[in-house]
C-alpha cells in the first residue's frame, strides 16, 4: 500500500462520522475507527464505510489469550477491514494466533500492526508499573522484532521511533504513526509531535491524523494539505 494519511474519526456517533465524511464529496479518505466509535456503533459502521468505498484501519488493540484473539481476528477479517492491530505485549504466540485468525481461505488478510509501548507510557511509568527496567527504545525495538517474527506487517509507533524500527526490522516493515501536527498548528494533548513533512523524512509509512483535520474549519483543505506535505515531503515544513 502507498504511503498515505489516515484520518482518525474520533467521533461518538455514526451521524457525526457521516456528516464529517460527507464534506469530502467524491473523495474517500483512508479512515481510522477507534474504540469509541466501534463500541458505540458496532460492525455496522465498518460495513457502511466499506460500502462507501473507504479504506479502514480498525484500531481495537486486541490483547488476550491466543485462542480468543485468533477467533476475534477471524471476525474482523470477515468485516473486510484493511488494517487492524493488537498489543505486542500479548507475546509472540498471541500474535501468531492473530495472523492465523485473520488469514482468509484464499491466503489474503488485512494488514496487521502491533502497538509496542503506548506513547503515553514513559520510562518512569514502565519501570514503576510494568517492572520493565530496560531503556524504552530497546523495549520498542524488541517488541517490533517480536511482531516481525510472528509474521505481522508493522507497528504503530511515534514518528520519532520510525527510523529505529526500520533499522531493526527492515524498510518494508510498516510504521504507522500518530502525533502529527501542522507546523503552524496547535499540539493539543500530544506531547512529542512532528509535522507531516518531518514524518515523511523520518520514514513513516502512514500517518494517523485526528484533530488537525477533524477540527479544522475546512477539513477537506486540511486533509489535502496534510497529504501533500506527507506524500511529497520537504517543501512546506517550517520546523
Ligand atoms: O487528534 P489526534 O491527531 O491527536 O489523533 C491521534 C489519533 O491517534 C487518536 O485516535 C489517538 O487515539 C491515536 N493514537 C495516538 N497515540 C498513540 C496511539 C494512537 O495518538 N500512541
Amino acid at each position: 500500500m502507498e504511503r498515505d494519511v489516515i484520518i482518525a474519526c474520533d467521533f461518538d456517533t455514526a451521524e457525526k462520522t457521516y456528516a464529517f465524511l460527507d464534506r469530502f464529496g467524491d473523495e474517500r479518505p483512508f479512515v481510522k475507527i477507534g474504540m469509541e466509535l466501534y463500541y458505540a456503533e458496532g460492525p455496522a459502521i465498518v460495513r457502511e464505510l466499506k460500502r462507501r468505498g473507504h479504506r479502514i484501519f480498525l484500531d481495537l488493540k486486541l490483547h488476550d489469550i491466543p485462542h480468543t484473539v485468533e477467533r476475534a481476528m477471524a471476525v474482523l477479517s470477515r468485516l473486510e477491514v484493511d488494517m487492524c492491530n493488537l498489543h505486542a505485549a500479548g507475546t509472540v504466540p498471541m500474535m501468531e494466533a492473530a495472523v492465523r485468525g485473520l488469514t482468509r481461505p484464499d491466503g489474503s488478510r488485512p494488514i496487521l500492526l502491533a502497538v509496542t509501548q503506548l506513547t503515553s507510557t514513559d520510562q518512569a511509568t514502565m519501570e514503576r508499573d510494568l517492572l520493565i527496567d530496560r531503556p524504552i527504545g530497546e523495549v520498542v525495538r524488541h517488541y517490533a522484532r517480536n511482531a516481525k517474527t510472528a509474521g505481522l506487517d508493522g507497528v504503530v509507533c511515534s514518528p520519532l521511533e520510525a527510523a529505529d524500527v526500520h533499522e531493526a526490522c527492515g524498510a518494508d516493515f510498516l510504521t504507522v504513526t500518530p502525533g502529527v501536527r501542522f507546523a503552524d498548528g496547535d499540539a493539543g494533548d500530544q506531547k512529542r509531535v512532528t509535522t507531516p513533512a518531518r514524518a515523511h523524512a523520518l520514514g513513516s509509512d502512514f500517518i494517523v491524523v485526528g484533530r488537525p483535520i477533524t477540527a479544522a474549519a475546512d477539513p477537506t483543505a486540511a486533509w489535502a494539505r496534510c497529504r501533500r506535505e506527507f506524500i511529497q515531503g520537504g517543501k512546506e515544513d517550517h520546523e
